[in-house]
């Protein structure tokens, strides 16, 4: 099983594909690299797909950290162990965060963004920040949580039942933190630097962050486009994971094409 040494510390990730483009796939808040795992593979004969579990999650040792800015130090590190000069690198809400800090911090090393289901300023309910860590609220707020995370018709009954095991797989303060790390991120002013060709993705029905967030992202990062994918909400690569998968495959293949 592949691991990568970042800050000492061992970081799980999983990797299709030998040649071509680094494709890093970062998740957001509580979950894994798991919800990037179709992706992943469905990207393997075009680029070199990877996904990370952030530190504190899925089988990363840990701590996690609590600003954007730590995570993005990982995902330096991470880029380094695994010789990637520059990546595409593609981020879910959270990881979104992450992603457009990389941009931002380390443009000699963006080939390439993938914002979905993400925003510019991510400013979190007050409930899921506080009763994500208390006993005996933290039941309901990850029933709150994975209600606002997907759309309505796409919540049945096995999908809220395994969204809501995933979430409670994260140690709470791992998922603290990490929403902690989300409110204290805004990086709104600093969008026009990103100058890396940028997909925006988001799901119609977004209630954690809606449509007019991707729509300021796409508005201000200049070499930028944005696809709104209905029937979905903020679990978009979940919710609709063909409709994402072809926007991204597209997106690698006009990646390709430039640089060739
Ligand atoms: N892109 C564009 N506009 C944004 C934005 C973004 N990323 N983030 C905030 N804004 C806008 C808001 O729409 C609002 O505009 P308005 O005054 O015209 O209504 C304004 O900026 C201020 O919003 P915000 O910073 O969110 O503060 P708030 O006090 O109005 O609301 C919450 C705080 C937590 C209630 C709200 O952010 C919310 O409902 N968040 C979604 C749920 C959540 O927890 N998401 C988790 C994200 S990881």
């Amino acid at each position: 099983m592949p691991f990568a040494t970042v800050d000492g510390k061992q970081v799980y990730y999983v990797q299709q594909g030998a040649q071509g483009l680094p494709v890093v796939f970062v998740h957001g808040s509580g979950a894994s690299h798991l919800i990037w795992w179709p992706h992943v593979r469905a990207l393997a004969d075009l680029a070199r797909p990877v996904a990370l579990d952030l530190p504190g999650h899925g089988k990363s040792e840990g701590p996690g950290r609590v600003t954007v800015d730590a995570y993005c130090d990982v995902l330096l590190d991470f880029l380094d162990a695994l010789a990637f000069d520059r990546a595409l690198i593609v981020g879910h809400s959270l990881g979104g965060a992450i992603a457009q800090t990389f941009a931002v911090t380390h443009p000699d090393r963006t080939a390439a963004l993938g914002l979905v289901g993400t925003g510019a300023r991510l400013r979190v309910l007050p409930a899921i920040l506080e009763g994500i860590v208390s006993p005996s609220d933290f039941d309901e707020t990850v029933r709150l949580i994975v209600e606002n995370t997907y759309a309505a018709d796409n919540l049945d009954a096995a999908t809220r039942r395994r969204a809501e095991e995933d979430l409670r797989a994260c140690p709470p303060q791992v998922a603290r933190g990490d929403f902690a790390a989300c409110n204290g991120f805004d990086i709104m002013p600093r969008l026009g630097e990103i100058h890396a060709p940028t997909l925006i993705v988001c799901g119609s029905e977004d209630k954690m962050t809606p449509v007019k967030y991707s729509e300021f992202l796409a508005s201000k990062i200049p070499n930028s486009r944005l696809v709104v994918v209905e029937r979905a909400g903020h679990s978009v690569m979940i919710e609709q994971a063909a409709e994402l998968g072809q926007a991204l495959a597209g997106f690698v293949r006009e990646l390709r094409e430039s640089r060739e």
